[in-house]
C-alpha cells in the first residue's frame, strides 16, 4: 500500500500528518511512504530525516498519480479534491456537517473518505482520537499563551518586597482541553476554577484541584454520564450568567473551550461581561473557529477591548508543531492498523470506528449533511 502525505496548505498551519518516526513505522510494516517535498519543515522535520526513515520525496501531482491512500491534516481544499482519482482513499479531519460542498464533491469524484473529527469517543478509539491529542496540547499551550500575556504572576510568591497574590483562572468547558488548562494553570499556582454543562465534570475538575462552579438547574440533566454537551436552554444561560460573574470579574485569565458537536459554539461571555471584566485580564478563546464562546472573539486573533486583552486561537496545536504532529501521526497510524490488514482495507462497514470515520466510500455519502 502506499501512503502519500501532503503538505498542508491552511493559512497558518504549520503541522505535518506523519512526522518521520511514524514513517519509519509504516515502512517496517511493510508500506511505502510517499511525502510532499517540504511537507514537515515548519514541524522541524526536514525532507532529509524523512528521507533517513525511508520516505520518498515528491511533487505534489506526484503523491495524486503515485498513492493508494492521501493523508492530510485539514480538510481537503477544492484543487485537491480536483486532483484526486477513483478509487483514492482519502483520510483528513473532514468536519462533515460544516463542509457539505466538500463532501458532494469529494463523493463525485468517486473516491473513499475517512474523516479524523468523526472518531467515535469510546474505549477502544481513544489511540486513535485527533481531536483528544490535539486538544489536550490546546489546553496546555492556552494556559501558556494566557501566563505571556498577562501582567502579572501565576504563583503565590513571598518575597522581602512583599507578597504577590496567585492569579485566578476561570475556566468554562471541562473536556479534554478544559481538563489540562486546569492542570497546567494548577502546576503554575494559580487559584482556579471551572464551569461545564455536563454535571459529572464536577468531580473531574475537584481531582485535579480546583473549584468547579455549579449551575443548579435541571434542563440540561442527561440519564447518565455523558460524552457530549447538549445545548443549553434560555433559563440554563441565565443561570450560569449568575453562577460565573463573581468568579469572571475577579479573573485574571479566562479560557474557554466549550463545544457543541455539528453546532455554533455556545455564546458563554457576552460583551457586557468583558466591559466588567479586570482591566490587564485576558481570555483565550480555543472555541474562536466556531464562533467563539466569548462573543468578541475573532479566529486567529488577538484584539483589546475595555482593558481586556481577547485572543482567539483555535489553532493553538500548530504552535506546538513537532509535539502535535507526533501525536497525531501517532493517531493515524493506529487508525490505519485498525483499518488494515496484512491484505491492505478490510472493509468491515459495520464496525464501529469504520462506521463513524467513513463519510464517503466508492463515491457514495454515507452521512447525514447538514
Ligand atoms: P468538546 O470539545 O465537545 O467540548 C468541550 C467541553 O465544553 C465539554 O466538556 C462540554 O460539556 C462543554 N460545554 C459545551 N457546552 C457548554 C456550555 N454551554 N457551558 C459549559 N460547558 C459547555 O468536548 P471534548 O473535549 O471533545 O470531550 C467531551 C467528552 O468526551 C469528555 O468527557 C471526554 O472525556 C470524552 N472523551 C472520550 C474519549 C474516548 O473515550 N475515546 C476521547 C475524548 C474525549
Amino acid at each position: 500500500m502506499k501512503l502519500g502525505i501532503l503538505k498542508e496548505v491552511k493559512k497558518g498551519e504549520t503541522r505535518v500528518a506523519i512526522p518521520p518516526k511514524i514513517v519509519d513505522m509504516f515502512v517496517k510494516k511493510g508500506m511505502e511512504c510517499l511525502l510532499e517535498k517540504d511537507a514537515g519543515l515548519k514541524a522541524q522535520f526536514p525532507d532529509e530525516v524523512y528521507s533517513e526513515a525511508g520516505a520518498v520525496i515528491k511533487n505534489k501531482a506526484d503523491i495524486f498519480k503515485e498513492s493508494d491512500v492521501i493523508i492530510k491534516i485539514n480538510p481537503f481544499e477544492d484543487d485537491e479534491i480536483d486532483s484526486l482519482k477513483k478509487g483514492h482513499v482519502t483520510i483528513s479531519l473532514l468536519y462533515h456537517l460544516f463542509n457539505p460542498e466538500k463532501i458532494k464533491k469529494l463523493a463525485a469524484k468517486g473516491v473513499t473518505s475517512f474523516s479524523l473529527d468523526a472518531m467515535p469517543r469510546i474505549s477502544r478509539a481513544q489511540d486513535m482520537d485527533v481531536l483528544s491529542s490535539q486538544n489536550n496540547l490546546s489546553g496546555y499551550r492556552s494556559v501558556i499563551i494566557g501566563a505571556g500575556k498577562l501582567n502579572r504572576i501565576f504563583p503565590l510568591m513571598m518575597t522581602a518586597a512583599g507578597t504577590v497574590t496567585p492569579a485566578r483562572v476561570l475556566i468554562f468547558g471541562v473536556g479534554v482541553a478544559g481538563l489540562q488548562a486546569i492542570a497546567t494553570a494548577k502546576r503554575l499556582g494559580a487559584v482556579v476554577e471551572a464551569t461545564d454543562i455536563r454535571p459529572e465534570t464536577k468531580e473531574q475538575t475537584e481531582s485535579l484541584g480546583a473549584k468547579f462552579i455549579t449551575v443548579e438547574d435541571d434542563s440540561v440533566k442527561q440519564d447518565g454520564p455523558s460524552v457530549y454537551a447538549k445545548e443549553a436552554t434560555e433559563e440554563y444561560k441565565r443561570k450560569q450568567r449568575e453562577a460565573v460573574e463573581a468568579s469572571l470579574f475577579k479573573a485574571d485569565l479566562v479560557i474557554t473551550t466549550a463545544l457543541i458537536p455539528g453546532r455554533k459554539a455556545p455564546v458563554l461571555i457576552t460583551k457586557d461581561q468583558v466591559e466588567k471584566m479586570k482591566t490587564g485580564a485576558v481570555i483565550i478563546d480555543l472555541a474562536a473557529e466556531m464562533g467563539g464562546n466569548c462573543e468578541l472573539s475573532k479566529p486567529d486573533t488577538t484584539l483589546e477591548f475595555d482593558g481586556v486583552k481577547i485572543c482567539g486561537t483555535a489553532m493553538a496545536p500548530v504552535s506546538l508543531a513537532t509535539t502535535a504532529s507526533e501525536l497525531f501521526g501517532k493517531n493515524i497510524y493506529n487508525f490505519l492498523n485498525h483499518l488494515t490488514d496484512e491484505n491492505g482495507f478490510k472493509w468491515e462497514l459495520d464496525e464501529e470506528i469504520t462506521d463513524g470515520t467513513l463519510i464517503v466510500y466508492e463515491g457514495k455519502i454515507r452521512k447525514e449533511l447538514n
